[in-house]
């Protein structure tokens, strides 16, 4: 018995194997990055070490969420981003990827 579902296993993963012979490409899913108000700043920094992609994944955000975000890319992750660039950045995600609020979320 054993050895039947081996033989079946192995016809089975030949022929998966077959079908994608080819090595397997990921659909590359593009955020493009709104374009204006200093988009540049956002590239040059917030892409060093993830995607938009990811970035965009929380959805509409608060300006304090922005704000506490990008700080936190600063602090913790060492993100080198002076000061000025770091409020551009945080204007730029407010307009274009959240809303004027005072509320955390
Ligand atoms: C020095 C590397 C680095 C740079 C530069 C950087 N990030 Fe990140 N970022 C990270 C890491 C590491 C994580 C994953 C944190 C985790 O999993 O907890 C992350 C996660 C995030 C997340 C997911 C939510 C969260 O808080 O974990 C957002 C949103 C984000 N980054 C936005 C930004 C923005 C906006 C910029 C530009 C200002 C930026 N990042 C620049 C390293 C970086």
């Amino acid at each position: 018995m054993k050895k039947i579902m081996l033989a079946a296993g192995l016809i089975l993963s030949t022929s998966l194997f077959a079908q994608v012979s080819k090595p397997i490409e990921l659909p590359y899913v593009d955020y493009p990055m709104v374009k204006g108000d200093y988009d540049e700043v956002a590239q040059q920094y917030c892409l060093i070490c993830h995607s938009w992609g990811y970035v965009l994944n929380q959805g509409k955000k608060s300006r304090p969420f922005w704000t506490g975000t990008v700080k936190k890319m600063v602090d913790e992750f060492k993100a080198p981003i002076g000061k000025e660039d770091q409020q551009i950045i945080i204007n730029y995600l407010v307009k274009h990827y959240g809303y004027e609020s005072t509320a955390q979320h």
